[in-house]
């Protein structure tokens, strides 16, 4: 463990949407904080996210693959971490219907390597940062998932991820790991890969292209602003209790055409663009969140609403051209000819 009196965290995979939202919160919540951001810079990875902070004496950044061994290990044994925050995933269930063995290398392994390399060196903390998608998918008159749903996940993003999570109870249970998991609905705001929902209906709308939607539109999500997520994140990694699970979601149930009629709405274009599609394979019908334990025993409370966010988060897109601009090219013009055939529009 760190020999000076800052907490030494490693966040991984800090150069995707959720990591470098959470460290620009970081640094900005916990002046004494000293960072490692390990990322592999794959399609999902901008450094251009982090440009703020690219000087930081606080921040540093690695270059590599968490499922590397020997990166991983000579990293703690340097370092000297007290905190991990593991958020390097592959993270687009469309990207693993395409080709599952990524997400297995990265989201298993990497996630067994780094929890080795949490045992041999000990931590104070290791954070599992999962997804609601491992409890699967709810009929509509269901409750909300709660911690104690079962673990029933339908792609191979999501099975993976339920992998990831087994492994950290595993590691807690039989070498005493100290694993906080969390496990989050839909996120939105800044920096979002344009792959996702939200931001494909904002660009496709800008540029007056067509929007796809998948199937009949009526599949529900439950959506969390990325800021409340780092919140959560941040109480978890200083007061979640090893060997725990916490659910995180704000009450933001919508159906998929409900978001895209409002993001026409607020930008002002006609729902004529609306594209039906055909619908993903093994399509999760709804999600929604129960988050009583995060509040009740961490403290959290939402604090963005969906409305305000969205129209933060459209600003956003609309002021950062030039950040995702450069993204809708090359690799993601090859992901979306093999997905859909061919970039809708
Ligand atoms: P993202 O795809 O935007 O970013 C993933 C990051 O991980 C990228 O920077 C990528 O370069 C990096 N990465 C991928 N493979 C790596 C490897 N082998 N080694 C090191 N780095 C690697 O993902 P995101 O949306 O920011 O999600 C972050 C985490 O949060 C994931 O674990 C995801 O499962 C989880 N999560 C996401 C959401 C959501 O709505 N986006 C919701 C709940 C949970
Ligand atoms: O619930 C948490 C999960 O949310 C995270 O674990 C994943 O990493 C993250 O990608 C997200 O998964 P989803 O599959 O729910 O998100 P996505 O943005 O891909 O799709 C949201 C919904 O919108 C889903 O019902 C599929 C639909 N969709 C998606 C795209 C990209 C469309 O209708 N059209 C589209 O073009």
């Amino acid at each position: 463990m760190s020999n000076s009196d800052k907490e030494a965290l490693l966040v991984t995979g800090g150069a995707g949407f959720i990591g470098s939202n959470f460290i620009h919160y970081l640094l900005r919540e916990h002046p004494d904080w000293r960072l490692v951001n390990l990322d592999k810079l794959t399609y999902a990875g901008n450094l251009e996210s982090l440009a703020a902070v690219q000087h930081d004496p606080r921040y540093t950044f690695v270059h590599g693959d968490v499922a590397d061994r020997e990166l991983v290990d000579a990293l703690f044994a340097r370092y000297h971490f007290d905190l991990v925050a593991h958020l390097a995933a592959e993270s687009h269930v469309d990207r693993s219907i395409l080709d599952p063995a990524p997400f297995l290398e990265t989201n298993v392994k990497g996630t067994q390597v780094l929890l080795e390399a949490a045992r041999q060196y000990g931590v104070v903390k290791f954070l599992q940062v999962s997804t609601d998608e491992v409890y699967g998918s709810l009929g509509l008159a269901d409750p909300p998932f709660t911690e104690e749903s079962p673990l029933a996940p339908n792609s191979p993003y999501s099975a993976s991820k339920a992998a990831a999570d087994l492994l950290g109870r595993a590691y807690f249970v039989t070498f005493g790991v100290p694993v906080v998991t969390i496990r989050c609905g839909n996120n939105y705001g800044p920096y979002q890969h344009p792959e996702k929902f939200i931001p494909t209906v904002i660009l496709n709308a800008l540029e007056d292209k067509p929007v796809p939607v998948y199937g009949d539109g009526l599949n529900v999500r439950d959506w969390v602003h990325v800021e409340d997520h780092c919140r959560a994140l941040d109480l978890a990694l200083q007061k979640g209790q090893p060997g725990e699970v916490y659910n995180i979601g704000a009450n933001n149930e919508r159906t998929n055409l409900d978001t895209v009629k409002t993001i026409l709405r607020l930008l002002g274009k006609p729902e004529t663009l609306i594209k039906f599609v055909q619908d993903r394979p093994g399509h999760d019908r709804r999600y929604a969140i129960n988050p009583a334990k995060l509040m009740a025993e961490l403290g959290w409370q939402p604090q963005v609403s969906f409305d305000s966010g969205l129209a933060g988060t459209i600003e956003w897109y609309m002021a950062h051209r030039d950040w995702w601009e450069r993204i809708i090219s090359g690799e993601y013009l090859e992901y979306a000819r093999r997905w859909y055939g061919g970039v809708v529009g």
